[in-house]
């Protein structure tokens, strides 16, 4: 759950008045009531809502955040997320509900969990997860705030289990089960955000709560035998120094070989163990493999593995508040996660929508046992439309191709690149380089020897924007070193939007191997998939020239040395159902 200081200020300054329309947050939260401005000239395209998704998950209007307690039943896929009833920003948070049979077309259900408990989650219903219990009842933990402000951790249970929709959840009337108390040292404003539980060896179940001690991230860790009854467990399963306060702690088995997902209670051999958590103060999820002791509730992080923010992160751009669930009808673990906005709050309250959930990731452990890969669920591919492909061609240096025959503003392409000459590389002097400076200091139009090379989206006619998603290959301590860059400094001529560029290293070595990039391209959103999903980076882009009809696709090369492109193919994307 993203309750901070940050989202707050950002209420307090923002307008809440539009027109006659007036958005009201929670009196409990101080930051309604006086402020307006007289509405600005409404930038064309958020009028069209030219930005807003085709095939990724929103709803119709108002704010979203954190993906919520997803899970499959009987053959339905649920997708909880927090959401503000009442308008375009942060507040008055309850769980809104989607379900769909195909994670692509979701039917919106009734509000899931709102607040209605005085002792337990009166002023808002924040994030938590979904356990499948024995026999195959689902139940939600959730993080509610109480009527002292305080966050306390809380039980929900469907209605109906004849229903497959599972429309109405009732509350455990004992909530709150796990709450600061004067002798346990918790701190009640920073406690929040249950994973799904799991079941050690001994059949007891497990939780993880996000907490921190002044710097140091903090996973704790409740057990109980009955779901109902919690007791704290003597240490945190996990913590880190220096890293902050963990919000949205997950925690999950993966299969040392194959990409098959794993149930969150599985056990046994050939089973490595991720945490994941979401560094409330950069708002990046960062994440580690390593092993569990089920004995000692230990998890204890792979040789290598980096705390923190310069750790391995499931998406280098714009994801947070990340969860997986284990999808056993396709014996696969599937990844959800929220992209936010890039656009002033102004543009976000006129727009009336702010936030959307990236398109559903596989997940699996890489071979290397070192990484994590992802990759988009296969059920979006029935989407494509219109398909492009092209034969193998020569990608010459300072030169650009444009791709034509899909809608470029809507699309999925994916290229395999192959460079035969990695002679004249670029080298990296330094011992450390941070992949997202290194993307800032060398965007698309600084020439270089092997790359930039990649594609041009959200692409004006005359070139003065797009968003520009590339490699650039340089020599490191001898070895080459790929750098995979989304770079947004000339996404729009829109000043007031967010410009961040983003990078990543991705392992792989082009002597060896082709590098593929995917990109899913959709209205506002380019994700990218590089080295068969070791490194995806999501940005968020409002180009001002490419909109709609008037969105170009390129693939383009600024280095000296000719590319080779073995592949490409390019899909126009349909719309999805979404709600
Ligand atoms: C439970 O759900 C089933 C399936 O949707 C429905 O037929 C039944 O009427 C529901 N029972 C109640 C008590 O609502
Ligand atoms: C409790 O958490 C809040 C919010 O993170 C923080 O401001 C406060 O300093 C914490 N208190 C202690 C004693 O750590
Ligand atoms: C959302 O976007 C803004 C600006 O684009 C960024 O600074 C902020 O950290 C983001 N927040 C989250 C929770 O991702
Ligand atoms: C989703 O809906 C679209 C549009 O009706 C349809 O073409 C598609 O087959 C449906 N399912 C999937 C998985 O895309
Ligand atoms: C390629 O580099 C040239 C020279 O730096 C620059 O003017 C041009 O804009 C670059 N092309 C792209 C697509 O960035």
């Amino acid at each position: 759950m993203a309750n901070t200081s940050i989202s707050l200020s950002f209420l307090f300054v923002s307008a809440l008045f539009l027109g006659h329309q007036v958005l009201e947050l929670e009196a409990s939260h101080h930051i309604f009531e006086t402020y307006q401005t007289t509405p600005k000239v409404l930038h064309k395209a958020l009028v069209n809502q030219a930005y807003r998704t085709g095939y990724h998950f929103q709803p119709p209007k108002h704010w979203i955040n954190d993906p919520n307690g997803p899970m499959v039943y009987k053959g339905i896929y649920h997708l909880f997320y927090q959401y503000n009833p009442k308008g375009a920003v942060w507040g008055n948070i309850v769980w809104a509900h989607s379900t769909s049979r195909d994670l692509v077309n979701w039917t919106a259900q009734k509000q899931a969990i709102f607040p209605s408990q005085q002792q337990a989650d009166i002023n808002e219903c924040w994030s938590g997860s979904a356990t499948i219990l024995p026999g195959g009842k689902p139940v939600i933990l959730y993080t509610g705030v109480d009527s002292q402000e305080q966050q306390v951790q809380n039980l929900a249970m469907p209605k109906n289990l004849s229903d497959p929709h599972l429309t109405e959840w009732i509350k455990y009337p004992k909530n709150p089960l796990m709450k600061a108390t004067p002798t346990n040292k918790i701190n009640g404003s920073a406690f929040r955000d249950p994973t799904t539980a799991w079941q050690g060896p001994d059949n007891v179940w497990r939780v993880l709560i996000g907490s921190r001690v002044n710097k140091r991230g903090l996973a704790i860790l409740y057990k109980s035998k009955d779901f109902k009854h919690w007791k704290l467990g003597e240490k945190p399963l996990h913590s880190a120094e220096g890293t902050g306060m963990w919000e949205c702690p997950d925690f999950f088995p993966v299969k040392t070989n194959g990409n098959e997902g794993l149930d969150t209670s599985a056990r046994g051999e050939n089973v490595k163990y991720v945490l994941k958590n979401s560094l409330d103060d950069t708002k990046h999820d960062y994440y580690t493999v390593g092993t569990y002791d089920s004995v000692k509730d230990k998890y204890i992080p792979g040789k290598g593995m980096i705390e923190g923010d310069s750790g391995l992160r499931y998406d280098y751009g714009k994801f947070y508040a990340s969860k997986t669930f284990f999808d056993s009808e396709k014996q696969r673990r599937v990844l959800w996660g929220w992209i936010n906005e890039s656009s002033s709050v102004e543009d976000d309250v006129q727009k009336g929508w702010s936030g959307v959930q990236a398109i559903p990731r596989h997940i699996w452990l890489d071979k290397s046992g070192k990484q994590l890969l992802q990759w988009p669920i296969k059920e979006i591919e029935k989407l494509r439309g219109n398909q492009v492909k092209w034969p193998s061609r020569i990608l010459e240096g300072a030169s650009q191709l444009e791709v034509v025959g899909v809608t470029a503003g809507q699309a999925d392409i994916e290229v395999g690149f192959e460079i035969n000459d990695l002679k004249n590389l670029e080298v990296l002097k330094e011992k450390q380089y941070d992949p997202q400076l290194l993307c800032s200091k060398n965007s698309a139009s600084e020439k270089g020897e092997v790359g930039p090379f990649g594609f041009l989206t959200f692409a004006s006619n005359d070139l003065r924007e797009y968003t520009a998603v590339f490699y650039r290959i340089y020599k490191h301590q001898n070895k080459h070193k790929v750098l995979l860059c989304s770079d947004q400094s000339r996404s729009s001529l829109n000043k007031h939007n967010d410009k961040t560029t983003y990078g990543a290293f991705v392992d792989v070595d082009p002597a060896n191997e082709q590098l593929s990039l995917r990109s899913l391209i959709d209205r506002s959103i380019v994700e990218s998939f590089g080295g068969k999903g070791k490194a995806v980076i999501t940005s968020r882009v409002y180009p001002t020239l490419a909109v709609d009809d008037q969105i170009k696709l390129f693939v383009f090369n600024n280095g000296t040395s000719k590319v080779k492109i073995s592949y490409l193919n390019a899909w126009s994307m349909n719309k999805a159902q979404i709600n």
